[in-house]
């Protein structure tokens, strides 16, 4: 057997998936971990969790596929993007939790970096603006705040990196310290143009180079595992993002996907152009594959809170029991009622970048029941990824860029057809469903198996790509026009509300 395993570490669970050579799903396990909370703002990962959970789910999955270790072609790895997770070389033990990429403690940093006038010049290097999302200032703050650690790191005692490089070490039983380029191009410390660190930004952000891992790109021969004795190459390596634009297969420029997690991540191809945006959007690397390949580009805006404001539903307000409970609810009514909701829970991010921004529920009558504010909160992933495609689009036109023409989707809410049909109505272009919709772990996959010489090439993996279902725009412009009017009149309202 030639079989790959996809390791797909996520933000709250590690998955695994076991495929064979025809891209087959043979067999998956996932297992949860604790998510630390230590103040408000702060979210940490103990990384020794995420190993323990993340090999146990390798064990699992050959399991139940009826294989084990030496069935193995290749091992792919993506994973939640920017969190980083700071070790000692010489016992491989960590220094302190991961600072996960939705902890705001370095806030305050990055807006003095905005203040002294250094976000053009990052955006130009890196693609991305200066906030506390992206790695490089929770890595300094690390070094700031684990006694001794800056000096030990400046001696080359220590080893840093995002969950991708922290699981490379791990299989590797610590002979390869290496970051994929995808994953690299999140920290604020990679020049996106020669896919290398950069030093002034290194100096900048106050990081020596003697911590990071050295850049590799997202397939080929990355690094061997040492499992169960034996020696498994691993072939294929991306950002979470980054993988489920190669899962989904938009190979071309022009092609997107939107994942519907428990945030919304918009990602769109532009090949080798990376396209600057006008509109706060973020440039990214979306993959190189092999030292000899171009690095091509995505355009992403992320939107914070999704699933998460159904998870609200459900926790904060104690509304409904389930995510499945909340959708039946909201499609007990014909529409929300006039009622709106911005979920801006912790403020918003592209394309408004405004963390005082909070959550707002506009709209209320004598007549709004629960069930309205259930379909207004689930409406409202529609509603900001329309809005994300909509600044999208105005920066791929602006470069000469061909439009959206039509849009891939997966994650857990993407199974509701009402929504899809809404985010098809409001896009005013067709919503692609795919037959997998674990595309991030399908992407990883992939990339192992090309590496691995399963596929020839990336053109093959466009025939393992099937669609699900088709979702055709049939909402009037006049009306998609009056309601996402409607929608920035409500976003306007919740801005700069928090007065911490
Ligand atoms: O940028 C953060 C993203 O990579 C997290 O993805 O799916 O683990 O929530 P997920």
């Amino acid at each position: 057997m030639a079989l790959i395993a996809a390791l797909d570490q996520g933000t709250s669970s590690s998955r695994t998936l076991i495929l064979d050579e025809q891209g087959r799903v043979l067999a998956s396990a996932q297992r949860e971990f604790a998510q630390h909370y230590p103040q408000p703002g702060w979210v940490e990962h103990d990384p020794l969790d995420i190993w323990a959970t993340q090999s146990a789910t390798l064990s699992e999955a050959l399991a139940r596929a009826g294989a084990g270790l030496s069935d193995l072609a290749g091992i792919g790895i993506t994973n939640q993007r920017e969190t980083v997770a700071l070790w000692e070389r010489a016992s491989g033990a960590p220094l302190a939790n991961a600072i996960v990429w939705q902890d705001r403690r370095t806030a305050p940093i990055c807006a003095e970096l905005e203040v002294k006038g250094h976000a053009p010049e990052l955006q130009r290097r890196t693609g991305l603006l200066p906030d506390a999302y992206f790695s490089a200032t929770k890595l300094a703050w690390l070094l700031d705040h684990v006694p001794g650690a800056r000096a030990r790191a400046e001696r080359g005692e220590l080893a840093a990196g995002t969950i991708d490089s922290w699981l490379v070490w791990k299989l590797s039983g610590g002979q390869s310290h290496v970051t994929d380029v995808s994953n690299a191009s999140r920290t604020l410390l990679c020049n996106i143009h020669t896919g290398e660190w950069d030093d002034d930004l290194l100096a900048l952000l106050r990081v020596p180079r003697a911590v990071l891992p050295t850049i590799v790109p997202n397939c080929g021969a990355i690094a061997t595992a040492h499992l169960g004795g034996l020696s498994i190459p691993i072939t294929g390596m991306a950002g979470d993002q980054q993988a489920a634009l190669f899962g989904q297969a938009c190979l071309q420029p022009g092609m997107a996907k939107n994942t519907y997690g428990t945030g919304c991540f918009a990602l769109q191809h532009t090949a080798t152009q990376p396209v600057r945006s006008q509109q706060r959007l973020l440039t990214t690397v979306a993959w190189k594959l092999g030292a000899d390949q171009p690095l091509h580009y995505a355009l992403e805006g992320s939107v914070f809170i999704a699933g998460a404001a159904v998870q609200w539903l459900r926790d904060g307000l104690g509304l409904v029991r389930s995510a499945q409970e909340a959708q039946e609810l909201a499609d007990s009514v014909q529409g929300s009622g006039g009622v709106l909701l911005v979920p801006a829970f912790t403020g918003l991010g592209a394309p408004h970048w405004d963390a005082q921004a909070r959550g707002l529920l506009i709209g209320i009558t004598r007549g709004t029941t629960a069930a309205h504010v259930a379909r207004a909160t689930i409406d409202s992933m529609a509603y900001q990824s329309a809005e994300l495609f909509a600044a999208m689009q105005a920066d791929v036109a602006a470069q000469g860029g061909p439009p959206l023409c039509e849009l891939r989707v997966d994650g857990g809410a993407a199974v509701n057809d009402r929504l899809m049909q809404f985010q098809a109505d409001l896009l005013g272009v067709p919503v692609v469903r795919s037959a997998q919709l674990q595309s991030t772990a399908m992407g990883a996959a992939y990339l192992a198996g090309l590496g691995a010489g399963l596929w020839p090439d990336a053109q093959t993996l466009s025939a393992l790509w099937a669609p699900e279902r088709r979702f055709e725009p049939t909402m009037s412009a006049d009306e998609r026009g009056a309601r996402m009017a409607r929608w920035h009149r409500a976003v306007e309202r919740a801005r700069d509300w928090a007065d911490d």
